[in-house]
């Protein structure tokens, strides 16, 4: 289908969800206040595909991070959205088949993956439900 509704009331700061979009894995993340932090602590201008996280993200909801599960190098599913799964050298997402690691706004920092986890368009049909698609 064009669209997929999610409720994201259940998802705490700190925590990823995967969900399927046009039968691709997304990640949806509430972001903590450190990784915010975190992330917006960096040069823009060192990124190789530079993009801050307001970029990345809708006003007012910058804690709200979704992300296409599809590693930009040849299109394995990162790991670190589940508990325990390993969040690469950036505390984010990272690609066990080839060694990429993206930070906890999906951006790439490290390893042969081109550019950034695609962000979906996506909007909030209420606080609690966003909508991809
Ligand atoms: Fe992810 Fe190659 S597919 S690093």
């Amino acid at each position: 289908e064009a669209s997929v509704e999610v409720d994201v009331s259940s998802i705490t700061p700190g925590q990823t969800i995967k969900t399927v979009w046009r039968k691709q894995p997304v990640f949806i993340s509430n972001l903590t206040p450190e990784e915010i932090a975190s992330v917006k602590a960096v040069d823009v201008a060192s990124l190789r595909d530079p993009q801050t996280l307001e970029e990345r993200t809708l006003p007012g909801k910058e804690n709200w991070l979704v992300s296409k599960a599809v590693c930009t190098h040849l299109g394995c599913v990162p790991l670190g959205a589940a508990a325990g799964e390993v969040k690469g050298e950036f505390d984010g997402y990272f690609c066990p088949c080839h060694g990429s690691h993206y930070d906890a706004a999906g951006r790439i920092r490290k390893g042969p993956a081109p550019t950034n986890l695609e962000v979906p368009e996506f909007s909030f049909l209420s606080d609690t439900v966003i909508k991809i698609g």
